[in-house]
């Protein structure tokens, strides 16, 4: 597959149209997130986020310090807002030390950022995100201190320019930086931020071709939606192929691990893939119609007609394959 990444100046112009009209040369609206309906497949979403954890080493420490991460025991049960996925049991040897700062980059509803506090629950955690709605049902379902002594908290940032504000031992980020154009720009900063040993970790989607998104970028680009939609179909496809994001973390002295993985997900319900998709890729889309709701029905009812034929329900439920690029860069300082 070719590279999907875009540079951050292609952001605000039109994608790809027949439309001869002048780009948009303002900075288009942040898209309104919506935590309930991003929450609908949250067992699919969490997936991903587990065995991604599952590779992060541990850190160097001194010989003997931190026998045993006693989190990763379940240490962390009865946490505030702890949900039902439990992380890998990963202990650490002698001569290694869990994190104690970690980041949380587009944290989200917060529940894949609680799972970090459970595998690590004497860690200060803080998920960073730009949406406000995400931010609230964070704040409300997950911060607060843990049993082990730590504490998650959430915090309104740009991840466009974020840089970290103190060292952090982890920097993850779970299904985000699709969103952030020329994120790649920003690992060297990143990294810079992280103590000796430290990770940044992150998981992107990387299922921009395939028919659920492929069909929205056409949609939005279509005579009919073109004039409202057509720079919002595509807005979250910033990522570099898995190649690509091995070459440059290495190229930033890290130890580097990438991966991509293809789950093969059976949804269930009417309209499963519509739904999928409601909580993430058309946000846009549905934030640029939010004031007019016959634009709305009929734009999804058409998008509808389109993932029926592409996604037929069988007889166990709707399969929706999806792809992810993982991506987990250690300094290599010790
Ligand atoms: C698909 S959700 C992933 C949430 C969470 N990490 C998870 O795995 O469940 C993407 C998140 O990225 C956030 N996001 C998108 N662009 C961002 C930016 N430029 N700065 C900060 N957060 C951003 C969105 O607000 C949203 O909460």
């Amino acid at each position: 597959m070719h590279s999907d990444f875009v540079p951050e100046s292609v952001e605000t112009a039109p994608r790809e149209s027949t439309d001869t009209s002048e780009p948009t040369s303002t900075p288009l609206p942040a898209p309104r997130w919506d935590p309930q309906q991003y929450l609908h497949h949250s067992g699919h979403r969490t997936r991903p986020f587990l065995d991604l954890l599952a590779r992060i080493p541990a850190l160097p420490g001194p010989s003997g310090a931190a026998a045993a991460d006693t989190a990763a025991a379940g240490g962390a049960r009865g946490t505030r807002g702890v949900g039902a996925p439990r992380t890998p049991v990963v202990l650490h040897g002698p001569g290694t030390r869990p994190p104690a700062r970690i980041a949380d980059l587009g944290c989200g509803p917060g529940n894949v950022t609680t799972l970090l506090a459970e595998r690590w629950p004497d860690a200060r955690v803080t998920g960073f995100d730009l949406s406000p709605e995400m931010l609230a049902q964070a704040d409300k379902d997950h911060a607060g201190t843990t049993p082990g002594g730590g504490w998650l908290d959430f915090r309104p940032a740009d991840l466009a320019h974020w840089t970290p504000d103190e060292p952090y031992d982890l920097i993850v980020s779970n299904a985000a930086l699709q969103w952030v154009p020329n994120h790649p720009e920003s690992f060297a900063c990143w990294i810079d931020g992280l103590t000796p040993g430290g990770t940044l970790a992150f998981q992107v989607p990387g299922n921009f071709t395939s028919p659920s998104h492929a069909l929205l970028g056409e949609l939005c680009e279509s005579p009919r939606w073109r004039a409202r939609l057509r720079d919002h179909g595509r807005r979250y496809v910033h990522i570099l192929e898995p190649a690509d994001y091995l070459l440059r973390l290495t190229d930033l002295g890290c130890e580097t691990d990438v991966w991509e993985t293809t789950y093969s997900q059976l949804l269930h319900g009417e309209d499963p893939v519509l739904d999928w998709v409601k909580g993430t890729a058309l946000r846009p889309a549905l934030t640029a119609l939010a004031d007019d709701e016959e634009a709305t029905e009929a734009f999804l009812a058409e998008y509808r007609d389109l993932l029926r034929r592409a996604y037929p329900p069988g007889p166990h439920g709707t399969v929706f394959p999806f792809r992810r690029i993982f991506a987990v860069a250690r300094r290599k300082d010790r």
